[in-house]
């Protein structure tokens, strides 16, 4: 298997015009009337040649353009590129954010050695330095990111590393810009090995292969524990929800447990958070089986489980005061003559029980036990990330992610952390209106409600399992993936809720 890129990324305080560097990004917004200083001077060392797109036209500064124009001698980058930043009226971190994956997109589809970022000098003294740092950090590692481990036949080689640097010639100003970007590196880094993680098909990623990936995380980290339970632990356990979606593949089903303190072992007077991730490697809908028409996309029905995986690894790095659980239930959904099947009725962690009624609303049926096990650890906070509903992107499309949740501050902070990391949330009810649809006259619960309000009943489900903690639930169908390019990003897995989640947290210990 080929490697992915290797992305670095530094701050230095250089002048622009002594900056040797294969590509130089500089920012331009669509409604400015003069351009920063540093394009100004550049636009002079280069005779005018950065007016020019603008005045033909064929360079507005529209969000999501670029344009690449080529140096000269009497500057030290081979190239400038021009990234559109829209208008700037709109801008907010997320636009250096987008503005710097474009730029490394590019790079890298020219196979550029060395990125150097000045984007930031666009927005003047609008956004704080340090927070500009991360944003354009994290920004690199997503643009740059491309998943290629099973192409042996590439027809011109692919670039294999690239050199980010953000730089700024004031030192103090530098200085403020590296806080950002070292966290941001962290942060960029734990994305892309969610998205590779997450694009690996079902025939190499299966719950097993998934425990030993977490294992071999935990393994890398003085923070960071790993308890997996295997098949028969589950059984001893009860955790019948996580066996049933099991039972129809020859793969069996996983719950992995991960545990972050900051010095190794469980602080005490620290908060208590858990997030437990739906990590289904496979759903083809199981008995209930799926439609054939982009079924492969169900590859990534693991991606919340994996989102956790990954901030757990952002996390162990950056090290902030908290006990952190990660909770991944692993099963793949198959049909086969093991399969639990739509009427069975099957006793869950929690001794609640559950009425399948189509078992492809299967990543309840394993969230139910990881939630239930998260709440018996006594955490204070507990959040959930699943794939779970087309329901969910019925209602909000594929630009936001649903949020449920049963404690107002909660949701606030995670509405908080969604604006800080650019990945998007819209809050939905799941009180008891839904609720009531979940009961079953013959079991608790039954797996699915009525026809409507999908996303909402799905949660209000899975707050059945959380006893007395505040919790809050992600439903991240539809986020999951990029089906085509865009200008910031390649396709496939997107790695959302790793930017969110470790947000959340990092906020969280900041107070
Ligand atoms: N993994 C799917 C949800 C999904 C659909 C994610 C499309 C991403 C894109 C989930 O397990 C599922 O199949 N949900 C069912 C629930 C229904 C049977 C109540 C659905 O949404 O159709
Ligand atoms: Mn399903
Ligand atoms: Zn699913």
């Amino acid at each position: 298997m080929k490697d992915i890129i290797d992305v670095k990324i530094r701050t230095r305080a250089v002048d622009f015009s002594d900056c040797r560097t294969d590509v130089l990004a500089v920012g331009m917004f669509s409604d400015s009337k003069k351009p920063d200083k540093l394009t100004a001077e550049l636009n002079r060392r280069l005779g005018g040649a950065i007016d020019r797109p603008t005045k033909t036209g064929d360079f507005e500064g529209k969000e999501g353009t670029s344009t690449i124009i080529y140096g000269n001698d009497r500057i030290g980058a081979n190239r400038v590129i021009l990234v559109g930043l829209g208008e700037q009226k709109k801008a907010t971190l997320d636009t250096a954010r987008k503005g710097s994956a474009n730029a490394a997109k590019r790079a890298v589809a020219i196979k550029a050695k060395t990125l150097s970022l000045a984007l930031h000098r666009a927005f003047g003294r609008r956004l704080e330095a340090a927070a500009m740092g991360r944003a354009m950090a994290e920004g690199a590692y997503f643009g740059s990111y491309l998943y290629d481990e099973f192409v042996t036949e590439s027809e011109d080689g692919r670039l294999r590393a690239l050199k980010v640097e953000v730089i700024d010639a004031d030192v103090a100003k530098s200085k403020q810009l590296k806080k950002g970007v070292s966290i941001g590196a962290v942060i960029g880094r734990a994305q892309s090995y969610a998205r590779t993680l997450a694009n690996r098909p079902a025939n190499v990623i299966n719950p097993p292969a998934l425990a030993a990936e977490a294992g071999k995380l935990a393994r890398g980290s003085k923070r960071l524990s790993c308890t997996v339970f295997d098949k028969r632990q589950l059984v001893a356990k009860k955790m019948g929800g996580i066996l049933a979606v099991g039972s129809g593949s020859k793969s069996e089903p996983r719950l992995i447990i991960l545990k972050y303190s900051p010095a190794g072992k469980p602080a005490r007077g620290l908060p208590k958070i858990a997030l437990v991730g739906k990590a289904i490697t496979f759903d083809s809908g199981g008995i209930s089986i799926k439609p054939s028409a982009d079924m492969d996309h169900m590859k990534l029905d693991k991606s919340g489980g994996i989102a956790v995986l990954a901030t757990m690894k952002a996390v162990s790095e950056l090290g902030p005061p908290l006990n952190v659980y990660g909770l991944i239930p692993s099963a793949e959904n198959l049909p086969s003559g093991s399969s639990y099947r739509p009427g069975d009725i099957i006793t869950t962690f929690s001794g609640k029980t559950v009425e399948v009624l189509n078992t492809d609303a299967e990543g309840r049926m394993i969230l139910c036990d990881a939630l239930a096990y998260a709440a018996g650890r006594k955490c204070e906070v507990i959040i959930d990330i699943a794939t779970l509903t087309g329901a969910c992107m019925v209602a909000l499309g594929t630009h936001m992610a649903g949020l449920m949740g049963n404690d107002d501050d909660l949701v606030k902070n995670l509405q908080k952390a969604a604006e800080d990391s650019g990945e998007r949330i819209w809050h939905m009810p799941s009180g008891d209106e839904y609720a009531k649809e979940m009961k079953s006259k013959i079991a608790d619960l039954r797996n699915i409600g009525s026809r409507w309000g999908g996303a909402c009943t799905a949660a209000a489900f899975l707050r059945q399992f959380i006893g007395d903690a505040k919790w809050a639930h992600l439903d991240i169908a539809g986020m999951d993936i990029f089906t085509k390019a865009t200008e910031y990003s390649a396709e496939g897995s997107t790695g959302f809720g790793v930017r969110l989640l470790t947000t959340y947290l990092a906020n969280l210990a900041a107070g």
